[in-house]
C-alpha cells in the first residue's frame, strides 16, 4: 500500500487507470469505514482511500480542532482491507489558494444543514475536488451520512461526472449504535445511553411500517424522549425517502432522520422505513 500527500504524485500513481475505486473519509477509522474498502475493493481496482479532515465543512465552534488524528492507524486498517492507495493531503496542499470556489448544493440548508450553515458546501466542495484528483470509476460512501449521499448522488448527476455511487449500511456496535469517529468522544454514561437513539428509530420504523402516518406524533414522540433523557435535539424528520422532502400522504418510502447532542457529542442516524 502506498501513502501519498501530494496530488501530482496521485495524478501519476493513478495516470491510465480506468476502473479506480474510491473511498474519501476524514479518517479516525472504524469497523464501519473498513467496509466501505471492502466493497469498493469488490468494484473495482485500485482501490484509493483519502484520509482528510476537511476544515470548509466545519463550522466556527465545532470540532475542527479536536477531531481524532490517526494516520497510522488508518493506514493499518486500510491496508488489511485491501487498499492499495492512501490520499492523505495536509490542507494547504488541498486549498492553495487563500479564496476558493465552493458548490451550493440544493437541501444544503435543511436538516443537518439547517444546524451546520456551510456544511454540506463544504462537503460538497471537497467531494468535488477529490474526484477531480483521483477520477474514480466507483466512489463508495456510507448511509450512516443519508444527507451528504443524498447531496454527493445530486452532485454526479448535475456535474455530469462518471462516477457510479455506491452505497453501503450503516454498521452498528451490537448494542445498536452506529459507528461513528464522535462517538470517542462520548463518556462512559454517555455511551450507555446512546443507544436509545436507534431504539427509538427502530420503534418509529415499526409504526410506519405496520400504517402509521402521523409523522408529526412520531416525531415529536421521538424528540421528547430523547429530551427527556438528557439530549438536546437538533431534529427529528420523517422524509420521502427518494427526494428527502416532507412525505405526501400518497408516499410508501421514508426515511427517518435524527440529530441531537449528549454532552458535547452530537450524534446522527436514520432508519428507512
Ligand atoms: P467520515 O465521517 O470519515 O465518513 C467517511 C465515510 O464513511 C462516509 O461515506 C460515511 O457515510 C461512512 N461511514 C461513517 N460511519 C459509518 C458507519 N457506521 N457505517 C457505514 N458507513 C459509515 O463523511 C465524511 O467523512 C466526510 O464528510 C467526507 C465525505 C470524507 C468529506 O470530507
Amino acid at each position: 500500500m502506498r501513502l501519498i500527500h501530494a496530488v501530482a504524485e496521485l495524478r501519476e500513481a493513478l495516470s491510465g487507470q480506468r476502473e479506480t475505486a474510491f473511498v474519501p473519509t476524514m479518517g479516525n477509522l472504524h469497523a464501519g469505514h473498513v467496509a466501505l474498502a471492502e466493497i469498493a475493493a469488490r468494484h473495482g481496482r485500485p482501490v484509493v482511500a483519502s484520509i482528510f479532515v476537511n476544515p470548509l465543512q466545519f463550522g466556527a465552534g465545532e470540532d475542527f480542532n479536536r477531531y481524532p488524528r490517526t494516520l497510522q492507524a488508518d493506514c493499518a486498517q486500510l491496508e488489511a482491507a485491501g487498499t492499495d492507495i492512501v490520499f492523505a493531503p495536509d490542507v494547504h496542499e488541498m486549498y492553495p489558494e487563500p479564496q476558493t470556489f465552493s458548490v451550493e448544493p440544493p437541501l444544503a440548508g435543511e436538516l443537518c444543514g439547517a444546524h451546520r450553515p456551510g456544511h454540506f458546501q463544504g462537503v460538497a466542495t471537497v467531494v468535488l475536488k477529490l474526484f477531480n484528483m483521483v477520477q474514480p470509476r466507483y466512489a463508495v460512501f456510507g448511509k450512516k451520512d443519508y444527507q451528504q449521499l443524498f447531496i454527493l448522488k445530486g452532485l454526479v448527476r448535475q456535474f455530469n461526472l462518471p462516477i457510479v455511487m455506491v452505497e453501503a449500511e450503516t454498521r452498528r456496535a451490537d448494542d445498536g449504535l452506529a459507528l461513528s469517529s464522535r462517538n470517542g468522544y462520548l463518556t462512559a454514561g454517555e455511551r450507555t445511553e446512546a443507544p436509545r437513539l436507534y431504539r427509538l428509530l427502530r420503534a418509529a420504523a415499526d409504526r410506519i411500517i405496520a400504517g402509521e402516518r402521523n409523522f408529526a406524533g412520531i416525531e415529536d414522540h421521538v424528540a421528547r424522549e430523547l429530551t427527556d433523557h438528557g439530549w438536546i435535539v437538533d431534529y427529528v424528520s420523517v422524509r420521502n425517502r427518494a427526494t428527502l422532502l416532507a412525505p405526501g400522504t400518497d408516499d410508501e418510502r421514508f426515511i427517518i432522520l435524527v440529530a441531537a447532542r449528549l454532552g458535547i457529542t452530537r450524534l446522527i442516524d436514520n432508519i428507512e422505513c
